[in-house]
């Protein structure tokens, strides 16, 4: 009889022996073997062993899942029982032929050896185990957590051995060693697992290394040239390529600058239990470019050298793949096929998890939202595309790759931010990248020297060109830029249009002076075309466009050489051409223009536009993309992702409508339509800005009213800017009453700061702007200017701003009555700053605080500092926490402010002050009449700087507390001072 029909027949005695003592622990130990054995991998034992359910339910499935492997499977379960029964239970039960174990290669990984060791690592741990918790909580393998978990007295002792390895195991590589390690030492006598330590190290089989072989060169392939520029010019990506800012938040909120290599690398992690990081970026910060080029790094071995295989995906064309697949055939179909040994390639990739990397390019192009409801971990089984990705970001699937996702934050909710190890944010380029990046872009030095000058004085034009695929645009246009005919464009809408007319007048066979003034009427029937595609498109999360597609929106050979249309790069293994817009903004610029020319469209195509809650439902009907649309996720509209390019549509929309625009308009469009159409955007704006100060609360009593605006009111505001009509913006913030707007967070960049000054220009009464956090930078700044007199505080902490954005800022803010409270926490300043402070100090009379901690102020800034401050009367906060000021600079600003007669609050904390400094500040405190708090924390001042403190405040019964935590005192001589002095705090 076969192994399969003895488990078949002898199933109630089979379930009986295993459960029939009421232990759970025969059923373990035949699992432990089953599992060293390979019979059953990690996802089956996971499937099987439930704790929550009886052991004879557990029982019972095992039986099924190793009958449903086979023969050979069943065999091996037969002896399993037969090892782990006692004597009389097996009398009764036959177990056929002899299986004999094949004996294996060492294990690669210590994750691995923690399976295939199972049965002799559960025997050694069960006398070992607080040991084993001690050494994994000494190396930070372990939390106390993860200790209180496992140790539970309900456990017997072999299976809180059990619950360890399974733990470790969950931990990964390192604490696998770490235990393994541990054994080793526990037993020198025992040279086993030494032996398996020194062969933990992986050897790939020639079929492994040829994949690898193929993979990096197929990798290279695709990335050697920038996908982009596909219709119009090849350019390769060592070429052009400029490196972004890449920033990372630590859990307090702090930013560290980033290179290419730390992406992967453990700078910012903020869970090192997950394994996806996430860099996200506003659309065209690049990040596509960055992977792009991350690729190819690897693929040269010149980056990531420990990385074995790479992987990359475009979620873009995932959404096209419409089969379930198994993880399996993700990798193969959609990545590099083997093309010899797939099983052995596909084993070395779940052995090695730790050695591979996944890419997702484009996350928030993927139709379907992220979710964690549906749990799957299984490699070899097909599941739908969405769940097969989801898992793998969670890790439920794939444990220990390493994944590295691309998104606009938009799309990131908090489900998916939970199983972040990072997240690394794409800023676009810095006022340097920018010069960099145009340099690269002409062979001519004297044409970029021009097209940078030409940048240089236009900010609006300037500050578009931080996020790089304006730049790209904007240098592609250089021609018709530094011709300057229409005007310098201001709007992004303006640069969309500049770059069509551009590619058209490139293709058109007329002279080119003939098509300048009616390009696009010239050419609507494709605008039209391409418009429609678009839309539809984007309606149904649908970035990739079949030939066939093309053809019945009646898209030709000359639509396509336009260059608005490329081909798509694929790795994959399709039969067709597919093509897709030069960039998604791009898309949602033909979008736009669709839905103000189209004649036909239906009345409410533009408030749809602007509502933007639910997913647009059909005014331009999406049928003809029907195959796009996967009815099931079609059904589940809160789960769509396309805002973010609905948004940048209607941001097309608003600057298309644009009074400077209307000529050009008026050529394709009646006057009505264009006038209507106007009427609509301007309802629309209102209304969703009624809304949003609809949700500003009342101000609690005694404090502000205060707006914190969320991410949809950047949006609107950049909506009214690109109409370029001051009244529509007067209009608006007429209604605006609130005395401070709250924006941190946001994403604010220079062309968000050209948006809000426009607008905020316009408050009836100033306010108090909040943009800490954000990436406002010298060129915002600059931005921000014009609406500087209707602000009478301005934070700016943690932006990158550096001396010359302070230059510019004092400049205008001397001249600016109402402006009088500055925060720079944490940017980039100085010394070179301080004269402009020194001057703002003396210019203005009724300025009140200035913050300016952990920058980069010596002694000298101080003193320079000080020189202004001398000469000013109002100041009533001056803050410069973790700066190097020393006690040159301390005694300097003691000295200058004892003129001050509004002081209340100064800090000096972090600043190596030492006593000579600290008995000039007492100086300060006996003077003194409006001091009340002085905080010197982390400093060096030993007892005689103290006791000059303490005779000043003998004096002055006005200071409430002075702060003196971590300096150069016992904690016997703080006791004694507190006595002496109680306002001092240690
Ligand atoms: N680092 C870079 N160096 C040179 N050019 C760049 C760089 N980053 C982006 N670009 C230019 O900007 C264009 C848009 O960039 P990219 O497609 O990478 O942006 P993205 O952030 O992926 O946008 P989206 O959010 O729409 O996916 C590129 O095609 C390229 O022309
Ligand atoms: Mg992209």
């Amino acid at each position: 009889m076969s192994s399969q029909q003895l488990v078949l027949k002898q199933r109630a005695l089979l379930l009986d022996a295993v459960c029939g003592g009421g232990s759970a622990e025969p059923l373990d130990c035949v699992l432990d073997l089953l599992l060293a054995w390979e019979v059953l991998i990690w996802e089956d034992y996971l499937s099987i062993r439930v704790t929550e359910k009886p052991v004879s339910s557990n029982a019972r499935h095992l039986l099924d899942v190793v009958y449903e492997k086979g023969e050979d499977a069943s065999g091996l379960l037969l002896a399993a029982f037969k090892q782990v029964l006692p004597e009389e239970q097996k009398s009764e039960l036959c177990f056929g032929k002899e299986y004999a174990v094949l004996e294996k290669n060492r294990p690669a990984t210590a994750t691995s050896a923690l399976l295939t060791d199972r049965p002799v690592l559960v025997k050694k741990l069960r006398d070992n185990i607080d040991e084993a918790f001690d050494v994994l909580m000494t190396t930070g393998c372990f939390t106390i957590k993860d200790c209180d978990g496992v140790h539970l007295p309900a456990y017997t002792p072999s299976q809180q051995v059990r619950r360890l390895l399974d733990q470790v195991r969950y931990k990964g590589e390192t604490a696998a060693r770490t235990l393994l390690k541990y054994l080793d030492q526990t037993e020198p006598e025992n040279k086993e697992h030494q032996i398996l330590e020194e062969t933990i190290s992986f050897t790939a089989s020639p079929d492994t290394l040829l994949f690898q072989r193929k993979l990096r060169s197929s990798v290279a392939a695709q990335s050697h040239f920038l996908s982009t520029y596909g219709g119009t010019g090849r350019f390769s990506l060592d070429d052009i390529y400029t490196d972004g800012l890449l920033e990372v938040m630590n859990g307090s909120g702090e930013t560290t600058t980033l290179e290419l290599e730390d992406v992967v690398g453990p700078v910012g992690i903020l869970n090192k239990d997950a394994d996806t990081v996430l860099v996200s970026g506003e659309a065209g910060s690049g990040k596509s470019t960055l992977l792009q080029r991350l690729h190819l790094l690897w693929a040269r071995e010149a980056l990531f050298t420990d990385i074995y295989l790479l992987f990359p995906f475009s979620c873009r064309k995932l959404n096209a793949e419409h089969r379930a697949l198994s993880l399996k055939e993700l990798l193969f179909l959609h990545c590099c096929w083997p093309d010899r040994n797939q099983d052995e390639v596909f084993q070395f990739i779940l052995d090695h998890p730790h050695l591979v990397l996944f890419t997702f390019d484009g996350l928030d192009e993927f139709k379907q939202g992220f979710t964690d409801e549906e749990h799957h971990c299984c490699p070899t089984q097909p599941v739908p595309i969405p769940t097969l990705l989801f898992n793998l970001l969670q890790g439920t699937l794939m444990k220990g790759v390493m994944k590295v996702v691309a998104s606009r934050p938009q799309a990131v909710g908090p489900s998916l931010k939970h199983y972040l190890r990072k997240e690394v944010h794409l800023k676009g380029f810095s006022p340097g990248g920018i010069v960099c990046f145009v340099k690269k872009q002409y062979s001519d030095p004297g044409m970029a020297g021009r097209v940078i000058e030409s940048l240089q004085g236009n900010t609006a034009l300037l500050s578009l060109c931080h996020i790089p695929v304006f730049c790209w645009i904007v240098t592609k246009c250089h021609q018709e830029l530094l011709g300057g005919e229409d005007g310098i464009p201001q709007t992004v809408a303006d640069v969309y249009l500049l770059v069509s007319q551009h590619f058209f007048q490139r293709k058109s066979s007329q002279p080119q002076g003939a098509l300048r003034k009616g390009w696009l009427e010239q050419h609507l029937d494709t605008v039209l075309k391409l418009g429609q595609l678009a839309m539809e498109g984007l309606e149904a999360s649908c970035y990739v466009f079949s030939g066939h597609e093309l053809q019945r929106h009646g898209l030709t050979e000359h639509d396509i050489s336009m260059g608005f249309l490329i081909y798509c790069n694929d790795m994959s293994v399709t039969d067709s051409k597919r093509y897709e817009f030069l960039h998604i903004t791009l898309q949602c610029f033909f979008a736009a223009l669709y839905v103000i020319l189209n004649r036909r469209n239906n009345r409410s195509a533009i408030p749809k536009l602007f509502q933007l809650q639910h997913r647009q439902p059909s005014s331009l009907s999406p049928k003809c993309l029907g195959h796009c649309v996967d009815r099931s996720v079609e059904e589940d509209e809160s789960k769509m992702v396309e805002k973010p390019n609905l948004q940048i549509t209607a941001q097309f929309v608003s600057g298309l409508l644009s009074l400077q625009h209307r000529n050009l308009l008026l050529d394709c469009c009646p006057a009505a339509l264009r006038e209507h159409n106007v009427k609509q955007v301007v309802r629309s704006l209102s209304k969703a800005m009624q809304r949003h100060f609809k949700f500003i609360p009342r101000p609690v009593e005694g404090e502000k009213k205060s707006m914190h605006a969320m991410p949809s009111f950047v949006w609107l505001i950049k909506c009214i800017y690109e109409m370029q009509d001051s009244s529509i913006a007067q209009n608006t913030m007429a209604k605006l009453d609130v005395e401070h707007l709250k924006l941190t967070y946001c994403n604010i960049g220079p062309v968000e700061c050209t948006a809000l000054a426009y607008v905020l220009k316009h408050l009836r009464n100033p306010v108090g702007l909040q943009l800490d956090n954000n990436c406002v930078g010298d060129v915002g700044v600059e931005q921000l200017l014009p609406c500087l007199h209707n602000c009478h505080s301005l934070y700016l902490r943690n932006n990158n701003i550096t001396d010359e954005g302070i230059r510019k800022l004092v400049e205008k803010g001397v001249h600016c009555e109402r402006f009088q409270k500055l925060a720079l926490f944490n940017n980039k300043l100085t010394d070179a700053c301080t004269q402009h402070f020194a001057w703002l100090m003396k210019s203005k009379q009724n300025f009140l605080s200035l913050r300016l901690g952990n920058n980069n102020i010596t002694s000298q800034g101080a003193e320079q500092l000080a020189e202004g401050l001398s000469c000013n009367r109002s100041l009533q906060f001056l803050g410069l926490w973790g700066n190097h000021t020393g006690d040159r600079g301390a005694t300097a600003l003691a000295n200058a402010l004892k003129n001050n007669t509004e002081l209340i609050w100064l800090s000096l904390v972090d600043n190596g002050v030492g006593s000579a400094g600290a008995s000039a500040l007492a100086e300060l405190i006996s003077q003194s009449k409006t001091l009340e708090e002085l905080w010197l924390n982390k400093n060096v001042i030993s007892r005689d700087g103290v006791e000059c403190l303490i005779k000043a405040l003998k004096m002055n019964s006005r200071v409430k507390e002075v702060w003196l935590k971590g300096n150069n005192l016992s904690p016997e001589e703080e006791e004694e001072l507190k006595k002496e002095e109680s306002r001092l705090t240690f």
